[in-house]
């Protein structure tokens, strides 16, 4: 299937500051692509690039065929891209039922239950807990609301950061179900994660930025938690006998 998404050359950073100096990216539609590396590499700031929070300094940002590098945060949102940064956004003293309220009202010719259903038939989780003030949910369920807020948009591609922080190990497997239920059930996803291990699991395709730079692209199962550890602290890996022409970038 056609790309959806192309990433070339990218420049981009924060007024003068360059922080990504060149990132080509492709990501395929229906593909869960993880995107790492350490920190400080630059991984939310692609994710903020691609939603227009960042200023743009070269480089193409094509999305189904159209360029849309340097558009504001809105372009973004009625292209199709969802965003979940990290951290907690819901409203934590309304109700699950309350937050997605809100999340629906940027809907044009929202029809709020439907969508609430939408997402509850989605999340039977937070169903459960549609009462319950977002605040008194636990950690992985309020990822899931947080999730649930961008999906309700329906977005062609999600884009979320670093979901599993502060997760205890169940919240952080609930999470990660989710996440590739959401993929099973045919979305696109840009995954960025500190959470090697699980997310070259749950993703096709492991990405490594380091210094602003793409210097790995392979699917996840070429690339091991070992590789990925001395990637991000050299920059490269150091090549296996029985492993083949590796796919990444050197
Ligand atoms: N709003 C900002 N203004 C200026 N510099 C920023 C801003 N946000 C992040 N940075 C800098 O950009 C670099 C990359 O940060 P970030 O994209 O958050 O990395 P990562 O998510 O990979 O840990 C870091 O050096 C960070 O200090
Ligand atoms: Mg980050």
């Amino acid at each position: 299937m056609a790309a959806e998404l192309v990433i070339h050359q990218l420049r981009a950073g924060y007024g003068h500051l360059d922080i990504l100096h060149d990132v080509s990216l492709t990501v395929k539609h229906g593909e869960f692509v993880a995107l790492l590396g350490p920190n400080g590499a630059g991984k939310s700031t692609l994710l903020k690039t691609l939603y227009g929070m960042t200023t743009h300094k070269g480089g193409t940002i094509t999305w189904q065929g159209r360029e849309i590098a340097g558009a504001k945060p809105r372009d973004f949102l009625s292209q199709g891209f969802g965003y979940v940064p990290q951290g907690r956004c819901n409203f934590p003293t309304m109700s699950v039922d309350e937050n997605l309220e809100m999340a629906a009202y940027t809907l044009k010719d929202g029809d709020i239950e439907g969508e609430r259903r939408y997402v509850y038939e989605l999340f039977p989780i937070l169903h459960k807990r549609r009462h319950e003030f977002a605040g008194n949910l636990s950690g992985g369920e309020q990822q899931l609301l947080e999730m649930a807020m961008a999906v309700l948009r329906r977005p062609q591609i999600l884009l979320v950061d670093e979901p599993s922080v502060g997760l205890s190990p169940q919240a952080i497997t609930l999470v990660f179900n989710e996440l590739k239920r959401l993929h099973q059930g045919g979305r696109t996803i840009l995954l960025v994660e500190q959470n090697t291990r699980k997310a070259i699991e749950a993703a096709e395709r492991a990405v490594v930025l380091r210094l602003g730079k793409v210097i790995w692209d392979s699917p996840a199962g070429d690339v091991s938690h070992a590789d990925l550890g001395e990637l991000f602290m050299t920059g490269r890996v150091q090549e296996r006998a029985a492993a083949g022409t590796p796919h990444g970038i050197h």
